[in-house]
């Protein structure tokens, strides 16, 4: 398989997991219209930050269960003035490139620069997406190639699905120097294409008013369906006599017959064959609805007449935010992201989006939950300062209802990135706070939130999972000590017994008697 090779490729190729883990630091709920201090639980987050610190503070809660990924990365067009920066000069960027990359980093194209800073961050899309996930990237002619293959090697060329072309424009542009181009693409890769199926799309109104049922057929409404074609060669062009007693010579010059001439009249004894409202017209076959499958297989042609496009995305933004100083450029329509969670979402999928900008993915979330009572969550990073004033607002105002929208109702929580859970020399930072040390640990052994639970253990005690006990003996300035002293203060029974500690005095023998394992801090701790 062809590999793409660029300048700093070696140096971010592994960087995702030197990427340090921070804790999210909650900012504020917001509940239908009410601003709190505390968690919402609602499952919805807006993180300020970084996408490759945010995806990698997300991985303890989040690795395998993202059900849809839509990512909408800067194209790299070039053009530096927009409200975010789309050239990947932004300082911040540039920062963490000379950081990662090194000097080498100050020569680097824009293109080289691009893939740099995609590559880690698609690893760590890679890692949370579910077994049965699927992302969205959208993109344009300058990255389209590099993306392909970047995202053929982390995802697996095999998990291509579709590269979907999406319409944007609805009139030519003419100041374009060679071409006015019309559309944009949306790649699509499956965690695994082999177990991967999108929903079917239901069918407009338009497609429905194309099935009757001009004879009362009581199967229900159906559509004639053409009886021959060009490619069924071997199936026969008889001749076929009509009810009225005319003669059909056979199907039009160049075509046969869709069916063999036994199993056409089977389905003529069946009722399934059309012969026209006189009894004597060429024959279709009735393809009712009820026996079609629910809805249509999505395509790959999204035209705006379907899904909206860049000016509708502009109008839906001001309409919105009207108020608002700063104007966000590159909005997507809503109703392109519908199409996505429509084709990739269940009622209950969590739905990622790493580079939020305005926040059209979480506004399609809210949206689609609205309309069919579902309980999708979404999760949106911003880098910028404005995933407070246009990214939150426009979710508040959604939620809230906006000019003269009912609002869709709803939660979500806002947060900063917080401290990382380790020092550089690899020791637990205590300013990240011991309750939260201790719901780290106690999520990469089980892979379940702790929650406060009343018992009558020791302080260390952090909760009991599939019959283990799971003990944390940590103290800030002391080195602690498993021994049998403090066995003798656990109150908990459990088959199994894991425990942490600065040093461990049992035996082997007695720690195999009473199915102990110890755990060194903070050397047995998981790093993500
Ligand atoms: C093309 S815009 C996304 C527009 C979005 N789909 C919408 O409908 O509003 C890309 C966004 O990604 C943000 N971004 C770029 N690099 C980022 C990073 N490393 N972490 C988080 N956000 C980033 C930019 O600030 C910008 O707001």
């Amino acid at each position: 398989m062809p590999t793409l090779h660029w300048i700093g490729k070696d140096k971010v190729i592994n960087h995702h997991m030197n990427v340090p883990f921070r804790v999210l630091e909650h900012s504020y709920g917001y509940d239908n219209g009410t601003r709190l201090n505390e968690e919402t639980g609602s499952g919805n987050k807006i993180i300020h930050g970084d996408n490759l610190e945010a995806l990698k503070s997300l991985l303890l809660e989040y690795e395998g269960k993202i059900k849809c990924i839509y990512i909408d990365p800067p194209y790299n067009t070039g053009n530096e003035s927009w409200v975010y920066n789309d050239n990947v000069n932004d300082p911040k960027i540039k920062k963490w490139l000379k950081q990662v990359v090194g000097k080498e980093g100050e020569d680097l194209s824009r293109h080289d620069k691009w893939l740099c800073m995609m590559y880690p961050r698609l690893k760590l899309l890679h890692k949370l997406l579910d077994a049965n996930g699927v992302v969205f990237i959208s993109i344009d002619d300058n990255e389209f190639p590099n993306l392909k293959l970047v995202m053929d090697e982390i995802m697996g060329a095999s998990n291509f699905i579709c590269n979907i072309i999406w319409q944007k424009n609805y009139s030519p542009k003419n100041s374009a120097k060679h071409f006015s181009v019309d559309q944009d693409y949306i790649l699509v890769y499956a965690k695994n294409a082999e177990i991967w199926r999108p929903n079917l799309m239901s069918r407009d109104k338009e497609q429905l008013s194309r099935y009757k049922n001009p004879d009362n057929d009581p199967r229900g409404v159906w559509k004639a369906g053409d009886l021959s074609a060009r490619n069924y060669y071997s199936l026969g062009t008889y001749q076929i006599k009509t009810p009225s007693g005319r003669v059909i010579e056979g199907p039009p010059k160049g075509n046969y017959w869709r069916y063999s001439e036994d199993k056409f009249w089977g389905l003529h004894n069946d009722k399934r064959i059309w012969w026209g409202k006189e009894g004597n017209g060429v024959p279709a076959i009735k393809r009712f609805l009820s026996e079609v499958q629910s809805g249509i297989v999505p395509q790959t042609l999204w035209l705006y007449s379907d899904v909206g496009h860049t000016q509708d995305a502009k109008k839906e933004f001001n309409n919105i935010l009207h108020d608002v100083k700063l104007k966000f450029d590159t909005p997507k329509p809503s109703t392109l992201i519908d199409r996505i969670l429509e084709i990739a979402t269940d009622k209950n999928s969590v739905v990622l989006d790493s580079f939020a900008g305005s926040g059209t993915t979480a506004h399609s979330v809210l949206s689609l939950n609205k309309i069919d009572g579902g309980n999708r969550k979404f999760i949106i990073v911003e880098m910028e300062d404005y995933s407070e004033t246009i990214t939150a607002e426009r979710l508040k105002r959604v939620i809230n209802g906006y000019a003269n929208k009912e609002g869709t109702g709803g939660s979500f929580d806002y947060y900063e990135l917080g401290q990382p859970m380790f020092l550089e020399d690899g020791n637990l930072n205590e300013l990240v706070g011991i309750e939260r040390i201790r719901k780290y640990v106690y999520y990469t052994e089980t892979n379940t939130p702790l929650t406060s639970i009343e018992h009558t253990d020791s302080e260390y005690f952090l909760n009991k999972h599939n019959d283990t006990a799971y003990y944390f003996f940590y103290e800030q300035d002391e080195i602690t000590t498993l021994d049998k002293h403090f066995l003798s203060a656990m109150k908990t029974r459990a088959e199994q017994f894991v425990i942490y500690a600065d040093n461990c005095l049992l035996t082997k023998a007695h720690m195999s008697k009473h199915n102990i394992i110890f755990k060194k801090i903070p050397r047995d701790i998981t790093r993500f």
